[in-house]
């Protein structure tokens, strides 16, 4: 071991049956415990923001995928791929498409989707499920990449669920290096950038009872996705891009460039074929 790695912090290593580098463990596990207890008094309970309140008294699946979605949508048989609670698939269901089937990994979302859309009346034309072989016209998903814990596999599955000419419509976000993309652990902008995932997910085991112990774990998943990555993983999928657009921050637009873009992306939206 040279004299910079004792200094590294890091896990404690074990070599030879030996424990290796007992005092960077000690300071790492101290490190954590200060974290957690800032991170506790800057937000001792669940942070307000990421309500879903932006969307009030607006239909979030146009907000996010623009006014012409219902009419490239209207009489076509459609999955909402992540769909939670139902209701950008309830949307499209009362104002366009032929029928809906909304898919998530959580029953309990499911269970509450399928409430909601009897409450609304479409219970006959949106169904939801954890998984189809049903082949459809097009695939949405709203605020889902980022959560999907294998989204290279995600992207395969909705190429398979399409026919020939179907449409993946996207929108997702925040990604990881916005200032919200740590999801609830951004407690101020970029703050899950600054603090450890080990203190980080200490404050929300506080707060939070499904025992993740890794960002990946979380109820719903968080994958640390970049726009970067996305693109990538876009690239090597079957699926063709029509357009692939980093809609910008609007306060920080001016700052918004192919170099900046993974700081100062609101959300990416794409449409992407198969052909
Ligand atoms: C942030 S929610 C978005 C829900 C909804 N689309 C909306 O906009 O309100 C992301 C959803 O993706 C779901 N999800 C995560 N991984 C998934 C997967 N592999 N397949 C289907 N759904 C998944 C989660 O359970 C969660 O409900």
């Amino acid at each position: 071991m040279n004299g910079s790695a004792q200094f590294k912090i890091s896990p404690v290593g074990i070599r030879g049956g030996g424990l290796t580098r007992p005092v960077p463990q000690a300071l790492d596990s101290a490190l954590n415990r200060l974290q957690y207890r800032i991170l506790k008094r800057i937000s001792p309970g669940e942070p307000g923001y990421m309500s879903g309140e932006v969307y009030k008294g607006k239909t979030k699946i146009k907000v996010l995928l623009g006014d012409h979605v219902f009419d490239q949508l209207r009489g076509k048989v459609v999955i909402d791929f992540g769909c939670g609670e139902g209701d950008d698939a309830i949307a499209l269901a009362k104002n366009c498409a032929r029928r809906v089937i909304g898919m998530d990994i959580r029953e309990a979302v499911l269970e509450r989707a399928r409430a909601k859309a009897r409450q609304e009346g479409v219970e006959n034309v949106c169904q939801f499920c954890a998984n189809t072989d049903e082949r459809v016209d097009a695939v949405v998903s709203i605020d889902s990449f980022e959560h999907f814990s294998d989204p290279s596999a995600a992207l395969m599955k909705m190429y398979e669920l399409l026919r020939p000419g179907g449409t993946v419509f996207a929108s997702f976000g925040p990604t990881w290096y916005h200032p919200l993309g740590g999801h609830l652990f951004s407690v101020f902008p970029w703050a899950h950038l600054i603090f450890s995932e080990k203190a980080l997910i200490r404050w929300r085991s506080d707060l939070r009872s499904d025992g993740a112990t890794r960002f990946s774990e979380v109820a719903g998943g968080l994958n640390q996705m970049t726009i970067a990555r996305f693109e990538k993983l876009v690239k090597q999928s079957p699926l063709v891009i029509d357009f692939l657009e980093a809609v910008p921050i609007r306060r920080l637009r001016l700052f918004h460039t192919r170099h900046t873009r993974e700081f100062t992306t609101s959300v990416v939206r794409c449409k992407l074929n198969k052909q």
